[in-house]
C-alpha cells in the first residue's frame, strides 16, 4: 500500500497519460521490470475502448451487473462502456491526472482515492481489470485485499477481475524461490524522471482459488485465452 501512496505523489503514469491524451506524440512510458530488461508501456492501452477490447474483456463487461466501482479505472476505459450500457459506474482510481482525464472524458463518478481504504458505498459488482488484482501486491497480502474487496461488495455482490499464470516468464529459467513466482516489482519512467518501485501480483488460478477460499470466498473461471489470462467471478461461498 505505501508503494502505490509514493506513486500517487509522483504520478508519472498520470503524466504520461495525460501527455498522450492532450495529443502529445510519440510518448515514451518506460515500465522497469524485476524480471527483465526495460519494456515500452504503450499509453494508448489505456485508451482502448469497445473495438479494441479482447474477448475477455468484453465477457468482464457483460458479467457487469447491478452498481459497479471500477477499481483501478485508469483512464477509463471500462467506466466509459459501461456509462454507454446504461449501467451505474463509479470510477475510483489513485491518480490524480488519470481521473482528470476521465472526468474529461465524460466519465460522470470519479472518485480519487485508494481502494485500500475505500469506504463511501457497497456495490453489487466490483470490476478490476488489465490483472486488477495485481493492487494486491504481493501474495501474502492477497487474502486481505480480497477481504477489503468483500467490504466494499453488497450481500449477493461479486468480482470481476483478470489475472495470468506467469509461469511463462521463466520457461528456460528458475522461478524466484525467495518469493511467489508472481510477484513482480515495477516501475515507471517517463521523461527522465523515476516513479516509486510497486509490487504487482500476478496469480495463477489455483493459488488465487486458494487465497479466495481462505476469506470465505468461491472463484469461478469464466474464461482462459491462450495467453495464459484468465478472467473470473469471485462470490461468497
Ligand atoms: C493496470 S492499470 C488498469 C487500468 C484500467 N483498469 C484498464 O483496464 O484500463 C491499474 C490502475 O490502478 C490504479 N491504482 C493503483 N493502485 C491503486 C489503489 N490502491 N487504489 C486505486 N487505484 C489504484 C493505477 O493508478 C492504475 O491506473
Amino acid at each position: 500500500m505505501f508503494a502505490f501512496v509514493m506513486m500517487k505523489q509522483k504520478d508519472i503514469q498520470g503524466r504520461a497519460l495525460l501527455d498522450y491524451f492532450l495529443g502529445k506524440e510519440d510518448v515514451q512510458l518506460v515500465l522497469h521490470t524485476s524480471y527483465g530488461p526495460p519494456e515500452q508501456m504503450p499509453t494508448e492501452v489505456f485508451f482502448r475502448d469497445l473495438s479494441d477490447f479482447s474477448k475477455l474483456e468484453i465477457l468482464a463487461l457483460e458479467n457487469c451487473r447491478g452498481t459497479v466501482l471500477d477499481v483501478g479505472a485508469g483512464a477509463g476505459s471500462f467506466a466509459l462502456e459501461l456509462q454507454e450500457k446504461g449501467i451505474q459506474v463509479t470510477a475510483l482510481e489513485i491518480s490524480s491526472l488519470s481521473c482528470e482525464i476521465m472526468r474529461q472524458r465524460g466519465v460522470e463518478k470519479v472518485e480519487e482515492g485508494n481502494i485500500w481504504e475505500y469506504s463511501s458505498a457497497k456495490y453489487e459488482t466490483l470490476l478490476l481489470m488489465m490483472n486488477g488484482i495485481g493492487l494486491a501486491g504481493t501474495l501474502e497480502s492477497l487474502p486481505a485485499f480480497l477481504s477489503r474487496l468483500k467490504e466494499c461488495m453488497l450481500p449477493g455482490g461479486q468480482i470481476i477481475c483478470d489475472s495470468s499464470d506467469i509461469s511463462y516468464l521463466y520457461k528456460g529459467g528458475k522461478k524466484p524461490t525467495d518469493k511467489y513466482f508472481g510477484e513482480i516489482d515495477y516501475c515507471y519512467e517517463y521523461e527522465g524522471e523515476m516513479g516509486e518501485v510497486f509490487r504487482w501480483l500476478y496469480a495463477d488460478v489455483i493459488t488465487f482459488a486458494r487465497a479466495c477460499a481462505a476469506v470465505g470466498l468461491k472463484l469461478e473461471v469464466l474464461q482462459r485465452n491462450r495467453y495464459d489470462q484468465f478472467l473470473c467471478r469471485i462470490t461468497g461461498q
